[in-house]
């Protein structure tokens, strides 16, 4: 079913957003976004290649000369009336996210929030960009510090978050004075689009944002997005596989880098915890977006002396409460996976368990009679290490449980990973609390609480999961650099002070 827009003409097809126009691709190609719920074609969007992408970043070279130059204040501004536009067509944009994403509008009305939020943080982080002065450890020399834009930056951005993930890039960019080039997902290219024609509406300068789709030319796309020598920053939020080749693109020019990548999140809850909040938590985290969130639980360890009650009213809950169909509809809790791989992947967990000699207690199947992408919310007990949903990350509505008994056991079968992004734990004792939050390999922890996303928070993984943070103050520096004078021959201080 095809949502009614209040403002039809923030749907742009065939079209994408460079030097503050509204441009095909120059071959004419076009590619065809499906509805994730009903498989319906929504429409076509420009197949954009090598030249185009070209012509994008000319026009963000050339927009940045002067927009480097305007006032934090002017730029605070724009970003601002951004953010109240956004805001003004929220249902808008929430119903392209449902469309073309399929979570439910609920979740697609607090994402359009959540991404106008970090053009608000950063609008208010604009007027603020100071920099340093040193004390010199050489007499008679002065050292200060100027923080400046690092110039245009190639962005790419996933599926899941088709507003928040965008906002969370541009909103930093913009605050300090760069332009950006940004490639929009090609399952989810709609909502960034109608982002671009707010872009517009709010006035800001041609060539500062454009924003371009691509499908099947997708990698030649992000080969010139990361290997132009124009482009001066990359910033990537996707898997850890694609992440590491745009790495290696990236050291031809030695971009500046931020990396988003994949988690394999740990999620525990020790025998102290407040079971309600813990069942709450897990709930929150393992289904959001039906699971497809770099965030979200993956391994659910639960201590021995609390597991089958735990077990037992997590499972109640995912059982009696959610409601599984097509986003637009009235009282559904979760939507379809985005497409076949995903599904299929989800598939391959639950049975790789199964024969391993997990019970699966909910759910454990397709759902064909919605669509081909709908997959039963899951709840699986009895999962070990040997099974790939300790290894991998299944991105997906599957929770699988894990028991454990020491704090140590568990800390150490929570950091048994290649990645670290989120992990979250439940427990009362401040001690504990201390030293698990500590211990654990990640860049972010949740402790009694199952959702961490705000735009004040600095959002960022070690190990595998990537590096640099995106929103909070830290989001602001990964697009500057920090120059430094030294004035020499100051000379000695005045006769007579003191
Ligand atoms: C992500 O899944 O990449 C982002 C999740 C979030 O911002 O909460």
């Amino acid at each position: 079913m095809a949502p009614k827009l209040r403002d039809p003409s923030l749907l742009k097809k065939d079209v994408c957003y460079i030097n503050g126009q509204w441009v095909a691709a120059k071959s004419g190609k076009t590619f065809e976004v499906h509805d994730p719920s009903t498989g319906q074609l929504i429409a076509t969007a420009p197949e954009f290649d090598i030249e185009d992408t070209e012509r994008a970043i000319e026009a963000a070279e050339k927009a940045f000369q002067s927009f480097r130059h305007q006032t934090g204040r002017a730029r605070s501004k724009l970003l601002r009336r951004w953010y109240d536009l956004v805001m003004e067509n929220a249902d808008d944009l929430a119903a392209l996210i449902t469309w073309e994403n399929g979570k439910p509008l609920a979740d697609a009305k607090g994402e359009v929030v959540y991404a106008a939020n970090f053009l608000e943080w950063f609008s208010e982080e604009a007027p603020r960009i100071y920099g340093d002065t040193i004390p010199s450890s050489v007499p008679g020399n002065r050292v200060w510090t100027i923080k400046e834009p690092v110039g245009v930056c190639g962005l790419i951005t996933p599926w899941n978050f088709p507003a928040a993930m965008i906002t969370r890039k541009i909103g930093p960019a913009l605050a300090v004075g760069c332009t950006v080039v940004c490639k929009a997902p090609g399952e989810t290219p709609f909502t960034s689009l109608a982002l671009a024609e707010l872009a517009h509406r709010a006035g800001i300068p041609k060539g500062v944002v454009n924003i371009l789709t691509a499908l099947n030319n997708t990698p030649e796309v992000g080969e010139v997005l990361t290997t132009h020598r124009t482009i001066r920053k990359v910033s990537f939020t996707g898997s850890t596989n694609v992440g590491k080749l745009l790495m290696r693109q990236c050291s031809s020019t030695l971009k500046k880098l931020s990396l988003e990548l994949g988690g394999n999140a740990p999620f525990i809850v020790f025998d102290d915890a407040d079971i309600d909040a813990a069942v709450a938590g897990a709930i929150a985290s393992k289904f959001r977006s039906s699971g497809q969130t770099c965030v979200c639980a993956n391994r659910i360890f639960v201590q021995a002396g609390v597991y089958d009650e735990f077990a037992r009213r997590f499972a109640a809950k995912v059982r009696d409460e959610f409601r599984v169909g097509n986003g637009f509809e009235q009282g559904v809790t979760h939507g379809p996976l985005i497409h076949d791989r995903a599904v299929a992947k989800v598939e391959a967990h639950v049975r790789d368990a199964e024969q391993k000699g997990a019970t699966v207690v909910v759910g454990g199947h397709r759902i064909p009679e919605l669509g081909k992408h709908f997959f039963q919310p899951t709840v699986i007990t009895g999962v070990t290490p040997e099974m790939a949903m300790f290894s991998e990350e299944t991105f997906g509505p599957v929770a699988g449980l894990f028991k454990f008994e020491t704090e140590e056991e568990v800390i150490k079968m929570a950091n048994a990973t290649d990645v670290g992004l989120a992990g979250y734990f439940f427990s009362r004792d401040v001690q504990r609390v201390y030293r698990v939050a500590e211990h654990l390999e990640v860049g972010m922890v949740g402790v009694n609480t199952g959702l961490i996303s705000d735009p004040a928070a600095p959002f960022g993984g070690v190990k595998e999961s990537g590096f640099g943070r995106e929103g909070s103050l830290y989001g602001v520096s990964e697009y500057q650099i920090t120059k430094m004078v030294t004035f020499g021959g100051m000379g000695q201080p005045l006769q007579g002070s003191s």
